[in-house]
């Protein structure tokens, strides 16, 4: 193991908070490993931060009427509460939209352009004459040229995932006017990603081994298809600005500029350390290792993008590994920001205050780290109960509360050993390992796995010696027992730390031990003679109800978010003034409604006109009993030509309001009015 590690975690775009897909993906298994490296004396950075450019966020602003900055500072400062709330030790967290960011990612468009990396074209893109603006990424919208849904976006259809560019879109709308665009020049700087190409399939195949098999995977069909230059820049406003000639009206694309941010929010991050200099960490003297640390969407972008960026800055160093994980889903659905499927990190943890080990514990076990994996409140609450207090809480509480009740806290020696005391160290001495084998492999769900097979040892070993029946007869025999369940317990309570750092704290605290280190776990982990503390219940069980309300909770907030997202039928057509007065429509009362046999939609109305009393056919059958609308004044169109249906001659429409589910209302004067009244 080298010493040195730069670590990162992807960066959020900085409009709207995190869910618990965030977290397992990107922030769960970062924050182990981080744990891990500094338990074993390593010299780390932890980095992490928020996207604050791109279009979502800049339409998110024109939306409520604010700048672009009042959105990422607002989001950026949710997310940094909520995930110092789980106990994510980052060691920085910083905002793309800072000056010094800004510093640095012109520092390097300015290196690479002057270096000849880049190259330039021009080109035909769609432009919103009434905005005056380039309509770049999601400022367009239309039809996908793949799968025909009608609200694919400029740079990719959300339906089917398909990666498109605007003119791809079949009938494409402006986002800003719904107008129709027009093409127009305009000028752009790409990466040819193209050049990198023969450097990139030498450097993923000597990585071949270390890389998780999804991420080579995805790198190989990517570099098998083969690489096209890559537009980095945009005509917009909310951005880097690009810093060369010609760049005037333009910024970089926002896949450019953010993981340049890893690199400005180390330099941010060191600034003011005098014992440590931020070149260490990324520069290839420095000898680090980088981690980054992402979700599957994301591992175009940090294995073949960034790392064509790092090696034409000269000196930098590349990503070690990219452990990137595949999607959480939520109770057999895909997490949905629009849908608002999702459990929000900060929700939980004003509904949980007391439970973040809990979360990390749940989402740790349940990682989709080779296939997406779902999330249930079941699950939830049946690992609490089940594994965290059956056992672990369990074995842990046993050994004190024994150590305390016969001993008054003191440890005792070891006597004889048995067999099965033997066994049961020389399986003790293997955990360190196995637990630390597993995590540099970026498995963490076995290495939870084997921390939660220690526990279970310590279990067993208390079951099957039940040194409660023996304190009578062979106190010698207890004694054994008790010091060794407590080498385990001690062994428990550092190589928790990095999955349950407050579990692990409160632990080593009732064993008042401060000194035990991960590199010093073994069988001699508490010494005899030494003096415990009491012992308290780490997990409390949880009650079942909880599954119910959380479940309640998730659909009222879906059903909330769909009657948000109703989409309004769009305005019809213009019509003139003089059609429109040729709509005769009056106040009338309906007078007789009977059902029409073989007709479940229609009702067979007498309508009072003013005039006369008409029959009306109308489609309301399905919302309305004929005894409860006898009576009711409505309005009509009286010179519509008669219709036959079911034999029966309609003169007339009833109008009728309907919403977006269907649902209808008749349109009636708002107190009893006169019947033949006009209304125009
Ligand atoms: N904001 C991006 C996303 O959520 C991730 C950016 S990662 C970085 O998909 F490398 F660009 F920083
Ligand atoms: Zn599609």
């Amino acid at each position: 193991m080298s010493d040195r590690y730069t670590v990162t975690t992807a960066l959020p775009y900085a409009n709207g908070p995190l869910h618990l897909g965030h977290v397992a993906g990107v922030y769960i298994p970062a924050d182990i490993y981080v744990r891990y490296l500094r338990a074993n004396n390593k010299d780390v950075v932890f980095i992490g931060g928020t996207d604050e450019h791109g279009v979502p966020i800049s339409i998110k602003a024109k939306n409520e009427g604010v700048s672009p900055k009042e959105i990422v500072d607002r989001y950026h400062n949710i997310i940094k509460k909520s995930l110092e709330g789980l106990g994510i030790s980052l060691d920085f967290f910083g905002q793309t939209s800072s000056s010094n960011h800004y510093d640095v990612a012109t520092e390097w468009f300015q290196k690479l352009h002057k270096d000849g990396v880049f190259s330039e074209e021009v080109l035909q893109q769609y432009y919103d004459e009434e905005n005056k603006q380039f309509l770049a990424d999601r400022y367009i919208t239309g039809t996908c040229p793949s799968c025909k849904d009608e609200g694919a976006y400029g740079d990719q259809c959300e339906k089917c995932g398909a990666s498109l560019s605007p003119t791809e879109l079949i009938n494409p709308k402006s986002a800003l006017s719904g107008n129709k665009p027009v093409l127009k020049e305009t000028k752009h700087w790409y990466l040819p990603l193209n050049n990198f190409e023969p450097w990139l399939k030498e450097w993923i195949e000597k990585k071949k081994n270390l890389l998780k098999a999804n991420v080579y995977g995805q790198v190989r069909s990517w570099l098998d298809e083969g690489l096209r230059p890559r537009a980095i820049t945009r005509d917009l406003e909310w951005g880097v600005p690009v810093p060369v000639k010609g760049g005037d009206g333009k910024v970089l694309y926002v896949w450019f500029d953010a993981p340049i941010g890893y690199v400005s929010f180390t330099k941010e991050f060191l600034e003011n350390d005098p014992k440590r200099n931020w070149e260490d960490y990324w520069k290839k003297d420095g000898g680090s290792k980088l981690i980054h640390f992402l979700g599957k969407d994301n591992i175009v972008f940090h294995s073949i993008i960034f790392p064509s960026m790092l090696k034409s800055m000269g000196d930098y160093i590349l990503p070690e590994n990219v452990p990137a994980n595949e999607f959480l889903n939520l109770e057999g659905d895909k997490f949905s920001t629009s849908k608002n499927w999702a459990v929000w990190l900060d929700d939980y943890l004003q509904d949980f205050p007391d439970k973040t080990d809990l979360l990390r514990y749940v989402l740790c076990s349940i990682l989709p780290e080779q296939k997406d994996a779902d999330f249930t409140w079941a699950d939830f609450v049946a690992k609490n109960n089940n594994e965290l207090v059956n056992n672990f809480a369990n074995f842990v509480h046993r050994s004190l509360v024994l150590t305390n009740k016969y001993w008054g806290g003191i440890v005792p020696a070891q006597g004889e050993l048995t067999d099965f005391d033997k066994e049961i160290l020389e399986e003790l001495k293997k955990y360190p390992f196995k637990i630390s084998d597993s995590i540099e492999k970026h498995r963490y769900k076995e290495a939870l796995s084997h921390l939660m097979k220690l526990s279970a040892l310590g279990n067993k070993y208390l079951t099957e010696t039940e040194p409660w029946q023996h304190i009578k007869e062979d106190e010698g025999r207890v004694k054994t027992i008790l010091n060794i369940s407590l080498q385990v317990t001690a062994a428990l309570g550092v190589l928790s730390g990095p999955f349950l750092p407050k579990t692990s704290e409160k632990l080593l605290a009732m064993l008042n031990l401060t000194s035990l280190k991960w590199t010093d776990v073994s069988i001699n982990n508490i010494a005899a003679g030494h003096k415990i503390n009491e012992g308290v219940h780490l997990f409390k069980r949880m009650d079942e109800k909880i599954i119910q309300e959380q479940r309640e909770k998730l659909e009222k907030a879906k059903h909330e978010a769909e009657i948000l997202n109703q989409k309004m039928e769009p305005q019809k057509e213009t019509t003139t003034f003089d059609e429109f007065q040729k709509m005769d429509i009056r106040v009338g009362t309906i007078v007789e409604a009977h059902k029409i046999k073989k007709a479940k939609k229609l009702l067979k109305l007498k309508v009072d006109t003013g005039i006369d009393q008409r029959t009306v056919v109308s489609g309301i059958a399905q919302f309305f009993e004929p005894e409860d609308i006898v009576g009711k004044q409505v309005s009509i169109l009286i010179n519509l030509a008669p219709r036959t249906m079911l034999g029966i001659e309609s003169e007339g429409m009833i109008l009728m309001a309907e919403n977006n589910q269907g649902e209808l209302q008749f349109v009636s004067p708002g107190s009893p009015f006169e019947n033949g009244a006009i209304i125009a």
